[in-house]
């Protein structure tokens, strides 16, 4: 990659992402007559939002308020939750279910021809509307159609691999062209990131090959804070051994959890909500009784789902995708027995930090003028220490249309700062350094040995112990990177190169898990140490906010939590 092949693109906007999050700003910045670039590794179609089955979170059943909304959402993010952004979200709530039916997305209906709404882990009420088990798909699908229509330009197949950053100013991003190698910048007087979350970092996750974290490490490489990583949802129903995700609508539309010896073993968890508790209770749960070896399956580390005793109209008509997916994957049909899941790597609460107008923040307090995140990248925090299933595609759709409605706002006031062939030197000395190195140290089994360790040390129990061994395996595996080789050296859709890149992305951040977890002496939400089992309000009612000292230390301060109307309680289900 030379630098003199260096093509400067210039907009008003470049959003980097192209789910749900990205797609709704980008929409929004077309409509108001912004010239948007796209930038996106997949083709939009094939953006994770896509693989959200169960649902959107909206409080429109009768019996429901979004006061209540917001009262679960502040209860299951163990209170780590920045209030102000829960009110925001949850009270226009069924105003974006509206604005996405409007837009032609087409939900399930109950039998009075309402959206229909399914109870969902954690909250007091039936509020996840949905579209059968395939709701995530459903909303991408017309949101990208829609903000085609308003006129984005979309850069798919492009890599964005740095962002142009100095002073407390952002001017866009330095991004290759997967199918050319053609390096280029895309000079904005906007930038946002919208790329996604961080399971990739765990061996079984129900994440796109594609959730690398990249826009996080990107953001941090720039000597960026990244608030509270630690928090790592594990979904409890991911398929056994490989781990793709079995929705919870799944326990939603009844089903209930046994274990080898045939014991419904949630109501020893959580008596009261049992099966529907959060997902970090149930989570622990199923890999509490498969470390007691109650386990089901060939290497005892699953436990069951049945759902045998549901009509089959409920499963061929709601969850026809969930029994396809069993059966594709392990040859079990839910309609005639259990099937076999066990917890799986699938949310990322932590990102980059960023207010409620999703502008980033480079301090608890101050802002990156010009550069905006939303959706799972991001920190806003409306998750806190655990997420309540259904309230993520709801976070990114809403939160991306903030996003675009606020860079709309603050586009005309922000000069745009002029972007040279230079800004790319970053991204062509990474790049070249990947193609002409010649160690012996290989990606997939470096990613494996990252994934494999991270699952086992810092994964769904922690302890001191358990973490710093991880933290020195990390030290190790950032170390043996510097020795990779690659085989192919091509221009043309190297996916050699970019596993490299990601491979870096999923090291830089996971040091930031780790360290985060390290110093969160407590259990709060997803974050359980078995060292510290208590949640500590006293000293860690706050958000963690962690940057790069140097070339791989970590600074870690701690924020203020929004707190409001909810006073921290102790959470029980
Ligand atoms: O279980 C699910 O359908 C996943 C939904 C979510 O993570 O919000």
């Amino acid at each position: 990659m030379q630098l003199n092949d260096v093509k400067i693109y210039e907009y008003d906007a470049v959003v980097v992402g192209a789910g749900l999050a990205g797609l709704a700003a980008a929409k929004e910045l077309s409509e108001a007559g912004k010239r948007v670039a796209v930038i996106t590794k997949l083709h939009p179609l094939r953006s994770h939002s896509g693989a959200a089955q169960g649902g959107i979170n909206a409080a429109l059943g009768e019996d429901d308020s979004t006061e209540l909304h917001e009262f679960d959402t502040v209860k299951g993010s163990d209170y780590l939750g920045d209030q102000d952004a829960i009110e925001f979200m949850c009270s226009k709530a069924p105003e974006t279910i509206r604005w996405a039916e409007r837009m032609g997305a087409v939900f399930s209906r109950n039998d009075s021809g309402k959206i229909a709404v399914r109870p969902f882990g954690g909250q007091s009420k039936p509020r996840a509307c949905y579209a059968a088990d395939r709701t995530g798909l459903t909303l991408l699908q017309t949101i990208y159609e829609q903000a085609f229509r308003a006129g984005i330009e979309v850069f798919d197949e492009w890599y964005c691999a740095d962002l142009l950053y100095e002073d407390g100013k952002a001017k866009g991003v330095a991004a290759y062209n997967i199918r050319t190698s053609e390096p280029a910048i895309f000079n904005a007087k906007v930038t946002m990131f919208a790329t996604g979350g961080y399971g990739r970092a765990y061996k079984i996750n129900s994440n796109a090959h594609a959730n690398t974290g990249d826009a996080l490490s990107i953001f941090a490489r720039r000597g960026l804070p990244l608030e509270d990583m630690e928090f790592v949802q594990f979904h409890p129903s991911g398929l056994g051994g490989s781990g793709v995700l079995i929705s919870e609508a799944a326990r939603g539309e009844g089903g209930r959890l046994f274990n080898s010896e045939g014991e419904r073993f949630m109501e020893k968890y959580a008596p009261n909500a049992m099966e529907l508790a959060s997902r970090d209770v149930v989570s622990r749960a199923i890999m509490e009784e498969i470390r007691q070896g109650k386990g089901v399956g060939p290497n005892k580390d699953a436990v069951y789902i049945d759902l045998t005793h549901l009509p089959k109209e409920v499963i061929l008509t709601k969850l026809p995708e969930l029994r396809d997916l069993a059966i594709t994957f392990l040859g079990q049909d839910m309609l005639k027995e259990p099937i076999t899941i066990a917890a799986t790597a699938h949310y990322s609460m932590g990102g980059i930090p960023v207010n409620i107008r999703c502008q980033a923040k480079h301090a608890p307090t101050e802002l990156v003028e010009g550069l905006y995140a939303a959706g799972e990248c991001s920190c806003v925090s409306v998750h806190g220490a655990n997420r309540l299933g259904a309230n993520s595609v709801l976070e990114a759709l809403f939160f991306g249309r903030v996003a675009g409605e606020s860079m709309v706002e603050d586009l005309d006031n922000i000069e745009l700062q002029a972007a040279t062939k230079d800004d790319a030197k970053g991204m062509i000395e990474q790049i070249n350094g990947i193609l002409t190195n010649n160690g012996n140290e290989r990606v997939p089994a470096l990613r494996s040995e990252l994934q494999e360790s991270m699952t086992m040390d810092a994964g769904v129990f922690r302890t001191e112990e358990s973490l710093l061994k991880q933290k020195a395996k990390l030290k190790e595996i950032y170390d043996r990177y510097k020795n990779i080789r690659i085989d192919d050296k091509s221009n043309t859709f190297n996916t050699d190169l970019q596993e490299a890149v990601e491979l870096k992305h999923m090291i830089d951040f996971s040091i930031f898990i780790v360290e985060g977890a390290l110093a969160r002496k407590e259990s709060r939400g997803a974050h359980y140490r078995e060292d510290y089992t208590t949640r500590d309000d006293e000293n860690f009612l706050k958000h963690t906010y962690a940057k790069f000292n140097g070339e791989y230390d970590l600074d870690i301060e701690y924020g203020d939590v929004v707190l409001g109307k909810f006073e921290p309680q102790e959470r029980k289900y």
